[in-house]
């Protein structure tokens, strides 16, 4: 054990003392001790930053191991990453938190991407420009002073440029404010761009397109003259549960009916979903949304190079919203605080960062029998665990969906407000500009997608699984079909990682199976889940695109690897301004082989935005989402054993011509045999209410 200088510099403290589980999150101690490691290091300075803080999660072996008593509890480490903003050194250190060894120090030279943007360099970059004599001539070219412009800096990507190398660029717009409360969005100052080092606190150089008006329509969605008076005749929806919610939580592991799990949470990740167990089997080791890109469609000089990887370059979960009861969440809710570093490395605690709640879903399952009268219905719900997080314009929120029947659901929920363009106006044919929306009089909404990658390490009843390919294959006429009606599946195992690139296939139904190799129902057939991926494209850009070789996950909806601690993220570790290559490619390249083995599926799923009117002047919430079902996982519909619902009128039997004398004795009025014979819901709603009412 070491003994750390406080900061505060009052007196040491001690290592502070280790969660009871190797996988929860790092503690507000554990960070604090973090930072008093770094800061008595001898390449710290006053201009050090932590651009990350996390935990070093010990390999799935070690943590398995532990669980079984056969190994001890694994040393907990940290993952840092520290910025000095003035040098540019960026360094990636795992440190011991129980001694406050540094474990392994990685110096990245630039020439592999960087460490991910700072708050404390999109500050900068404002003060940066506008002490920029063309920066300011530009603006006053166009009538604007810096006081009547925002500055929105972005990621550079990478382009090859000489002058950016091993430089931390980022490019700026800039949009007017007509006053404080006016949203700048409205008004892009299309045709600017600048490129700024933020650690040299340069202006490298401007991009000026003259031409472009200033879009003067409102984007004041908040105002209420843009508003307008409120709809009326909306009754109030109030959802109770009276003796609680059926979940339990302690510390980070959540019980709810035959699952259970781990949730935490992680400044670059935001939700991690740790071994997912149903029944006591094992289903997902772990979950969580690796990466994503938002790659934008319009090729104009000024911003052509608009994709944000908002995980690798920003750390979306930096960004979670602290959530308030009844407007994000409904019902009986119960949160978690996210704790994270600041970039002081000071524990920061995001207040209800996490929200948990059940919903009802609607029928599970029903069936009334011809034959034996038989009618009987269940109604479904499911476990939401969900966090919102706001990356500049967007808002996204990040939903898992766990169902009685053994169902995984991920879906992203999309709102906030269009990244904006001066629309350039209709072209020479008289034909609509083609890689912008006009959304409103003036105002440009360019075309672009949102690429998620969800990395789903899976443990299918154990660590032994296989993915197959399942396609529908229609049949032509033979002999064996002589009339033509034949259709069948084919199973195609993905034998190995340079063979895992697959995309997604509506018209073959595709969908990739994650098998266990080693446990079978008592019909011989091996327990698995099967991955319903929804069809959407996959990256638009060219294949010889910078965007294309830096978000290679994004150009097929699936790829496998075998399991390997590190890695972690779709796009690699060092994802701001990497030239390419990293990530999958890398993962990929060994070619392991992978039937039978501990594998994990990078799963892209998202949307193609083609923005509408209504879009604007902020989003109506829209969805992308996947869904992991259990197939062959179960001897039967594991939902047998749900109570019916608490209402007499869904009672077993109810509602079968021989249970009319019953329904009598139940009720205060007559059986209408008639009525039960139909036996429409709409129907005995009405009947509840006379009864029970
Ligand atoms: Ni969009």
């Amino acid at each position: 054990m070491t003994t750390m200088i406080d900061v505060d510099g009052s007196s040491a403290t001690a290592t502070p003392p280790s969660p009871q589980h190797p996988l929860s999150s790092l503690t507000a101690a554990e960070i604090e001790s973090v930072r008093a490691v770094v800061q008595a290091l001898p390449e710290t300075t006053e201009w050090t930053r932590f651009a990350y803080v996390g935990l070093e999660e010990p390999p799935k072996g070690e943590v398995l191991g532990w669980e079984r008593g056969e190994l001890p509890l694994p040393e907990r480490k940290a993952r840092v990453q520290l910025l000095d903003l003035r040098s540019a050194r960026s360094t990636d250190l795992v440190l011991s938190i129980g001694s406050g060894a540094v474990l392994r120090e990685t110096v990245l030279d630039g020439t592999a991407g960087q460490l991910p943007i700072l708050d404390a360099e999109f500050e900068e970059v404002g003060v940066i420009a506008n002490a920029d004599e063309r920066w300011v001539a530009a603006l006053a070219a166009r009538g604007l002073t810096v006081d009547d412009v925002v500055l929105v800096p972005l990621s550079a990507g990478h382009y090859g440029y000489p002058a950016e190398e091993k430089r931390r660029i980022l490019r700026t717009f800039a949009f007017q404010q007509f006053s404080p409360t006016d949203h700048p969005w409205a008004h892009p100052v299309d045709g600017l761009t600048a490129y700024i080092d933020v650690a040299d606190r340069a202006v490298i150089e401007i991009i000026d397109t003259p031409g472009f008006e200033i879009p003067q329509t409102s984007g004041n969605f908040d105002d209420p003259e843009l508003q307008g008076s409120p709809l009326t005749g909306l009754m109030p929806i109030q959802i109770t549960q009276p003796e609680g919610s059926s979940f339990t939580v302690d510390g980070e592991e959540v019980s709810w009916g035959e699952w259970k799990l781990r949730i935490s949470f992680d400044a670059r990740e935001g939700l991690i979903l740790r071994q997912l167990s149903f029944a006591g089997r094992p289903v997902l080791y772990r979950g969580s949304i690796s990466e994503m890109i938002v790659p934008y469609a319009d090729p104009a000089p000024n911003r052509f190079w608009q994709n944000y990887f908002d995980t690798g370059e920003y750390l979306f979960g930096r960004y979670t919203n602290e959530l308030e009861l009844g407007c994000d969440c409904v019902g009986d809710i119960t949160y978690l605080d996210a704790v994270l570093a600041d970039e002081l490395g000071a524990p920061r605690v995001v207040r209800n960062g996490v929200c948990m709640h059940e919903e009802d879903f609607g029928t599970l399952w029903k069936h009334s029998d011809l034959f034996t009268g038989s009618s009987e219905v269940r109604r479904q719900r499911r476990l939401v665990i969900s966090f919102f997080t706001t990356v500049g314009n967007y808002d996204y929120g990040f939903f898992w969906y766990l169902y009685l029947d053994g169902t995984i659901e991920c879906e992203a929920k999309l709102t906030g407000i269009l990244f904006t363009s001066a629309y350039p106006g209709a072209e020479e044919d008289g034909s609509p500009y083609p890689f912008a929306s006009e959304v409103a009089p003036g105002l440009g909404a360019p075309y672009h997608q949102h690429l998620f990658s969800a990395r789903l390490d899976m443990t299918v009843d154990g660590v032994a699984n296989v993915v197959n390919e399942i396609d529908a294959v229609r049949l032509p006429i033979s002999e064996t079909n002589p009339y033509g009606n034949a259709f069948t599946k084919s199973v195609t195992p993905i034998a190995s990682e340079k063979q895992s690139g697959r995309v997604a296939d509506g018209a073959v139904n595709r969908v990739w199976q994650i098998a266990s190799t080693e446990k079978a129902t008592s019909l011989g057939q091996p327990t698995s889940y099967v991955l319903f991926p929804t069809e959407t494209p996959t990256l638009m850009a060219d294949p010889d695109a910078s965007v294309s070789a830096r978000a290679a996950f994004a150009t097929k909806n699936l790829f496998v690897t075998k399991y390997d601690p590190a890695e972690r993220y779709a796009a690699g570790d060092f994802v701001n301004q990497h030239p390419g290559g990293g990530g999958i490619p890398q993962f990929i390249e060994g070619d392991e082989p992978l039937i039978g083995e501990d594998v994990v599926l990078w799963h892209t799923f998202g949307l193609t935005h083609f923005p509408r009117n209504e879009d604007w002047p902020v989003m109506p919430m829209d969805y992308a989402k996947f869904t992991l079902k259990p197939y062959n996982f179960f001897e039967r519909n594991p939902t047998l054993n749900v109570p019916a619902p608490a209402s007499a009128h869904c009672a077993p039997g109810h509602g079968a011509h021989h249970h009319a004398e019953q329904d009598v004795h139940d009720h205060s009025g007559p059986a209408v045999p008639g009525h039960h014979g139909a036996h429409g819901h709409e129907a005995h709603g009405g009947h509840a209410a006379r009864s029970h009412g």
